[in-house]
């Protein structure tokens, strides 16, 4: 069966920077031949995660079957608070063991300054806790800097790692099939 790849883009800002990563990142994926879907977060309205009646929220089903048949995910977040926003964690919360036990992740950030490099430690480590998520030990993490007017990337280290992260992506989730 043919591989799948899905890129959740969290940001429910327009004109978001991970958002601008998340649709590069497609390019990429698609560029190596694998089949993809975009899901964004702006295009799922959700209930927030009470832990009961939410699940039974069709909105919940409809995003949760979105997103549970593919391998590999790329998830693209803003940095708030030196974390994922609550949007992704609403997102995982809703969706759970199902979707994300022994899946393969990797995280393209958008923040507002350099200090947040490390926020997305507690996410990775509770997927890995708590669903045995692989997350990939690199990822793509952007500031202002790395974009011109137009909200186009003109950093070329953020492109190689772009590139990087699509290729590290496809290469673990192969080799974990
Ligand atoms: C509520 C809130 C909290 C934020 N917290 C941080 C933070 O902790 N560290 C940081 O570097 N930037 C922080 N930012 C800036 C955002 O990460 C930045 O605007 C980023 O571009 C948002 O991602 P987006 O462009 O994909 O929407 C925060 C912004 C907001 C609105």
């Amino acid at each position: 069966m043919a591989q799948r790849y899905l890129i959740l883009s969290t940001s429910l800002r327009p004109g978001s920077r991970s958002k601008v990563l998340a649709l590069e990142s497609q390019k990429r994926l698609e560029a190596a031949g694998v089949e993809v879907e975009f899901v964004d977060l702006c295009d799922h309205p959700l209930p927030l995660c009470d832990g009961g009646a939410c699940y039974g929220d069709p909105a919940v089903a409809e995003f949760k079957q979105k997103l549970i048949n593919a391998d590999g995910y790329l998830i693209a977040t803003p940095i708030y608070n030196f974390d994922g926003n609550a949007a992704l964690k609403n997102a995982i919360e809703l969706t759970g063991r199902d979707v994300w036990t022994q899946k393969v992740v990797g995280f393209l950030a958008a923040a507002g300054g350099k200090m947040s490099y490390m926020s997305l430690s507690g996410l990775t480590l509770s997927l890995m806790l708590d669903f045995r998520t692989f997350c990939l030990p690199r990822f793509v993490y952007v500031t202002g800097e790395d974009f011109n007017e137009d909200n186009e990337i003109t950093n070329e280290n953020v492109i190689e790692r772009l590139d990087e992260v699509a290729a590290e992506l496809v290469r673990v989730t192969s080799a974990l099939r």
